[in-house]
């Protein structure tokens, strides 16, 4: 009997800081991590490279129909995405990237192929995915889900200095105006919008490391994997099932 592969959502809103945590807790757990985001904002790349309107509903239909994006591990348990046979690197990090991919993660065509390479993709051997729907739509049936959430203030910092860093020169009131609006678009969509459900494990990151929140989703996993264990272990048909 083979385990089910572990599968690791993590939810939350722009620049709470999922990556980062994604990362380390991917590397603990030894899983591959997808940023799902980026897959959103490859299609935003495409579409801005042809010339479509990121918020034409058929325009965006027809691209995604038409996509060549693949997700490639990189041997070292990052993934990358790769679009027309090249990885998306840096490319899909720009302001006018971000904006076009808050406008097409709300078409559902989009999303109903983003979602179905995600779910190819995690259950060849587990994963840690991030992203807004992760817990609620993607994997809903996984016991580890968790929505990271932080003050505004504290994420648009975040993410200023994260641009001041690539040599992008953003105000921190443009970049908090950009990060309310994204979030009003990603709560408000009527496709898989942003939310928290009682299933997911909440985290307030705000005053919060990386290494610390890390620590807390560990600790979680190891909880629900050993209470698993100890309901297994009172059922012999279980129990049998759990030490394969
Ligand atoms: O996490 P990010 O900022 O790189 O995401 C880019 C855009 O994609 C953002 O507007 C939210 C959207 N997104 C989504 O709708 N669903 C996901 N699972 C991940 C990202």
């Amino acid at each position: 009997m083979t385990k089910a592969p572990v599968i690791v959502a993590i939810d939350g809103p722009s620049g709470v800081g999922k990556s980062t945590v994604a990362k380390q807790l991917a590397k603990r757990l030894r899983l591959p991590m997808l940023n799902t985001g980026a897959m959103y904002r490859a299609v935003a790349l495409q579409a801005l490279e042809d010339g479509s309107d990121p918020g034409d509903r058929r325009a965006m239909r027809r691209l995604v129909r038409e996509i060549d994006l693949e997700l490639r591990t990189d041997g070292d348990g990052g993934v990358e995405v790769w679009l027309r046979g090249e990885p998306v690197g840096q490319r899909i990090r720009t302001p006018e990237v971000s904006r076009a991919a808050s406008l097409v993660s709300a078409h559902p065509s989009v999303r109903r192929r983003m979602v179905e390479l995600q779910r190819v993709f995690a259950r060849r051997g587990g994963a840690v995915l991030e992203g807004r729907d992760i817990g609620t739509v993607v994997f809903p049936d996984t016991p580890f889900k968790f929505f990271l959430d932080a003050r505004v203030e504290v994420r648009a910092e975040r993410r200023h200095r994260e641009l001041v860093a690539a040599g992008r020169g953003s105000t921190l009131e443009e970049v908090t105006k950009d990060l309310e609006e994204r979030d009003r678009r990603d709560a408000g969509r009527e496709d898989s919008p942003l939310v928290r459900d009682e299933s997911h494990f909440e985290i307030d990151a705000s005053d919060l490391l990386p290494a610390e929140i890390v620590e807390r989703m560990v600790g979680m996993i190891r909880r629900a994997q050993e209470g698993d264990r100890e309901d297994a272990a009172g059922d012999p048909e279980l129990a049998e099932v759990a030490d394969d």
